[in-house]
Order: C-alpha cells, then sequence, then structure tokens
C-alpha cells in the first residue's frame, strides 16, 4: 500500500479525498442525497445515537467476523452495494470496487445502472457476484436482463423496488450531471480545475449505462441521473411483478428497498429468500425513516424467517456491530466503498480493510468473540 493511502485511516478520509479530488458535480451525486438531506442524515444519526455497552473479561484475542448468508458461508459480515454510474468517479470503479470485494470473500451487488456490462463483470470477477434489477418500463427487456444474469452464473437477483420514480436530489438539479457527461461550460470548468479526473474521463471512455445501452430512451437530455433512470422505470410493477420475477428466477431473490415491517411479512411470503432493508442511503425518499430504526422492528416481526441485509448510512466498523445486534445478518456499504474507488482498487481495499479492522476493534472492547452470538443486549435502549 502506497504511503499517501496509509494516511487514510477513516471512510471520512476518503470522503474527503473524493471531495478534493472530484468535480464538484460529481462529488455531490455520490455524496448527496434528496431535498433537505434528511433521511441522508438520520441514517448517519441512527447509528450514533445507539450506544454499546461493552462487556469485560471474555476472550477476544481473536475475533470471529465471519458469518452465513443463505446457506453460503461469508469470511466477513459485509456486502457491496449496487451502485449506478459508479466510473464517472474513475473509469473502471466497478471492476476495482468489485476486485477488491473478491479478495476478501465480499459478496458484490452489479446494479442495472452499472457502469460495468454483467458479461464483462462475470468473466473478470472470481468472487461471489449478484445482480441488481430494475424493473424497466419494458417487461420483456427487464426479464432478459434476468435471463442473462442467470446465464452468467449471478448468485442472487436483488429486486430493488424503491424507485417507483427518481427522488429529488437538488443538487443534481443545480449541477445538470448526467450520463453521458455533457460538455458544458460547467462540466469543462470543473474538469479544468480537476485534470486527473478529466485526463481518467477522456482517456478512460466516458461512463455509459453498459447493461441498457440502446434501451434507455435519450428524450432524457436535461435529466438529471436520478429523473433519467426514474422516467424508465416501471411505477405500475406490484406484488403480482414480483410473483413474476420470484417465478422466473430460480436462483436466491432478494427484494432491497423495503422498510415496513407489513411489507417485509410481506416479501417473506411471496416467497423471497432474503429482504435487503434499505433508504437507498436517503436518495429517494426523503423524511422516510434511518434503516437502523426500521431495522429493529422488521428483524422483531420476521423472527428469523429470513436473513437480512442493511445499508444506509454505515461509515463505521462499530457500525457494522449495531446493524448485527439489532437483526441484520449482513450489512451493505455503499457511498462509502465508492469513496474508495476514487483511489482505484488499492483505494476499496483500503476502506474495506478499514471498516474490518474498526469491526474487530469494537468487537474485542466490548468483550465479543463472535459476531454471530452479537445480540440486541449489546446496546442501550434507544433513546427517544
Ligand atoms: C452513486 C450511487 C448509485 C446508486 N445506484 C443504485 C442502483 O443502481 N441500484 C440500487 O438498488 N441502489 C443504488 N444506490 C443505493 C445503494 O445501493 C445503497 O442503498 C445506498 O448507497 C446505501 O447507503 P450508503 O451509501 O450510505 O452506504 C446507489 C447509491 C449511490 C451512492
Amino acid at each position: 500500500m502506497n504511503r499517501g493511502l496509509r494516511r487514510l485511516v477513516s471512510v471520512a478520509d476518503f470522503r474527503q479525498l473524493a471531495k478534493r479530488r472530484l468535480p464538484k458535480a460529481v462529488f455531490e451525486f455520490v455524496d448527496g442525497g434528496a431535498e433537505d438531506e434528511v433521511t441522508l442524515n438520520a441514517n448517519l444519526e441512527a447509528f450514533n445515537r445507539r450506544h454499546i455497552i461493552p462487556r469485560i473479561l471474555t476472550d477476544v484475542s481473536a475475533p470471529d467476523v465471519s458469518t452465513s448468508f443463505l446457506g453460503t458461508p461469508l469470511a466477513t459480515p459485509l456486502v457491496i452495494c449496487p451502485m449506478g454510474s459508479c466510473a464517472l468517479v474513475r473509469p473502471g470503479a466497478d471492476f476495482a470496487i468489485a476486485s477488491a470485494a473478491a479478495a476478501r470473500g465480499i459478496p458484490y451487488t452489479l446494479s442495472t445502472m452499472s457502469t460495468a456490462g454483467m458479461e464483462d463483470m462475470a468473466r473478470r470477477s472470481d468472487g461471489p457476484l449478484w445482480f441488481q434489477l430494475y424493473v424497466l418500463k419494458d417487461r420483456d427487456f427487464s426479464e432478459s436482463l434476468i435471463a442473462r444474469a442467470a446465464a452468467l452464473g449471478y448468485a442472487a437477483l436483488v429486486v430493488t423496488v424503491d424507485l417507483q420514480a427518481g427522488g429529488k436530489r437538488e443538487k443534481d438539479l443545480r449541477n445538470g450531471i448526467s450520463i453521458p457527461l455533457r460538455l458544458t461550460a460547467r462540466t469543462l470548468l470543473d474538469g479544468a480545475l480537476h485534470p486527473r479526473w478529466a485526463y481518467r474521463q477522456l482517456s478512460g471512455g466516458l461512463p455509459r449505462f453498459e447493461n441498457v445501452r440502446g434501451y434507455l430512451n435519450d428524450t432524457g437530455a436535461g435529466l438529471t441521473l436520478a429523473a433519467r433512470v426514474g422516467q424508465n422505470l416501471d411505477a405500475a410493477f406490484d406484488w403480482d411483478g414480483l410473483k413474476r420475477i420470484r417465478d422466473l428466477w430460480k436462483g436466491h431473490l432478494i427484494v432491497k428497498g423495503m422498510m415496513h415491517a407489513d411489507d417485509a411479512i410481506a416479501v417473506a411470503e411471496m416467497g423471497a429468500d432474503a429482504l435487503w432493508l434499505s433508504n437507498h442511503g436517503g436518495r429517494q425518499l426523503d423524511g422516510a425513516q434511518a434503516s437502523l430504526d426500521a431495522l429493529e422492528t422488521i428483524a422483531d416481526r420476521l423472527d428469523g424467517r429470513l436473513p437480512i441485509v442493511l445499508d444506509s448510512g454505515v461509515r463505521r466498523g462499530r457500525d457494522i456491530l449495531k446493524a448485527r445486534a439489532l437483526g441484520a445478518t449482513v450489512t451493505a456499504v455503499g457511498r462509502a466503498a465508492l469513496f474508495g474507488a476514487v483511489a482505484g482498487q488499492a483505494g476499496v481495499s483500503r476502506v474495506l480493510d478499514i471498516l474490518l479492522d474498526e469491526l474487530t476493534l469494537a468487537m474485542k472492547l466490548s468483550g465479543q468473540p463472535r459476531l454471530s452470538d452479537v445480540k440486541e443486549t449489546l446496546l442501550a435502549p434507544k433513546e427517544s
């Protein structure tokens, strides 16, 4: 690892690196949330509001963070969130994240809106791969994506259900960010101020939505990324549609983006294999509850019927410990990994190792030898 990376010791340090190295429009696209960013901030605050009551005098010489998910043993409790548009940060970012994850046995979720093609990713990655589906208005095309994922051997299908429309991300509206990048006076100025980023973008090939090339209608010019994606999604997609996907997809089915316990129960009853509790990192419905706050209720109601993936707001290893205490089987990271990708695969590796080291340290200092044994009693009751 180079000396520069060694000096970055937290996810927050990588966020600062991203802020320095990326044009404002790109940084805000990754970092920002919808409207007033109430939910974005609530996600972070929810983790910090829950306090650990450490235990003492247990043997924590070698904390065990391994777990198992859908019958597969995992060396760590981490998963990588699906993220579209990653190559805006740095060409090859999708592969950089996937490779760093694969080296640690961490499942990587490729987005429908990824800037790496699903075929390319399947060929290049030797780690566990999941495919995330946005159900597009053209159902035949959506079903062709499912068939491609099955043929390529993706181990799980993650159907995202919280993007019935693109969230109102006001920073993106003001910055006018789009894919393909439009060469406006502002993009050119931003590029001139960040020559390393601009050089990489020009030499690496401008980012494209590889899986939906030729499909997304191009009347989207002038729309933000969220609006353009949202415009192409099927807002009429409902429980019947999900059941149809359940019939089509023979592998593990994970439903991403529910927050209500009744929906979690319904997802379990319709035959999904896992649920992914998420408010999209505060990028969709502003004012939505923090996902950690929803976790407790959902885990209680589900009572172990399905494994739970939790995301939104994970920035510290101790957050993973808290998510586990409240019932998450595994924890997924989005922005943290993408901030790392600003420094390529080595940057993502560093971020993942920081999170895992912090998790191990938090386990040692709170007297927890095995992550899978961590219980809710590790946390002080929620302050109202
Ligand atoms: C740049 C970016 C792009 C995203 N694209 C997608 C996507 O294509 N599909 C999806 O289901 N979620 C997408 N998400 C949401 C993430 O999967 C995840 O729910 C969220 O980032 C978790 O919050 P965190 O960033 O605080 O970890 C995206 C998030 C970011 C930051």
